[in-house]
């Protein structure tokens, strides 16, 4: 039996995984479970949320979370996650590039996490994020059709950007091109094999 790593306590470090994209089995899909199976093989315990299966509110910032410190206005699946995403010790967020972008199914999650921040009663003033000091980690990660990464755009940018601000420390991105019909991924064993190796090192730095 493998030697289980450890995270405190004994614990085997927590990996949440999430799919943004709408297409049921695609290559967003194969690199999230090849990135959490890398993890496992070094004893995490992971989970993966598929973004399509969700039903997920865009917010409308009525600012109700600032008061209540999550969110009021809509009871929707975003009430399942939040217990899963402050319990995880890393968050693996993907999407395809979509015209330049993430999905919308990854913007309403990003959108959502508005309730983890902590903002002073001057607007704008300073602010802090429930998260901030605890040490979580996140990777990213992108599949796109294009090689050219002008016309991949800014997709890594949309995810890493607000994960940072939210007090996640970002320790790898991957942004693949070259990849549009559903299943190009599962045809390439090397970008698998690649996935593996950096959802390995991600759950090692979690240690
Ligand atoms: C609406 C839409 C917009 C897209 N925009 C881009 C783009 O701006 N750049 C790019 O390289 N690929 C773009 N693509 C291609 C997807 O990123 C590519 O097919 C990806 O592999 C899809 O991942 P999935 O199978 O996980 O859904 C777009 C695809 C769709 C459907």
């Amino acid at each position: 039996m493998p030697r289980k790593s450890t995270f405190h306590g004994g614990l085997p470090v927590n990996i949440l995984g999430i799919a943004g994209s709408p297409r049921a089995g695609g290559n967003t899909e194969v690199l999230l479970a090849e990135l959490l199976a890398g993890a496992a093989e070094v004893g995490a315990e992971t989970e993966a949320v598929h973004l399509r299966t969700c039903a997920i509110h865009p917010c409308t910032g009525c600012e109700r979370c600032r008061k209540d410190l999550t969110c009021t206005r809509f009871y929707d699946s975003m009430h399942l996650l939040y217990p899963k995403i402050e319990a995880a010790d890393g968050l693996i967020a993907g999407s395809p590039t979509y015209n330049y972008n993430i999905t919308p199914e990854m913007k309403a999650f990003i959108d959502r996490l508005y309730p983890y921040y902590r903002f002073s009663d001057e607007r704008p003033g300073p602010w802090s994020t429930y998260f901030a000091g605890q040490g979580k980690q996140a990777l990213v990660f992108s599949v796109a059709e294009q090689d050219d990464p002008e016309e991949r755009g800014f997709a890594i940018e949309a995810m890493q950007r607000p994960l940072e601000a939210l007090g996640f420390e970002v320790t790898e991105t991957v942004h693949e091109g070259g990849y549009f019909p559903k299943g190009a991924v599962v045809r390439d064993p090397a970008l698998r094999k690649r996935a593996r190796e950096a959802g390995r090192r991600f759950a090692r730095r979690l240690r």
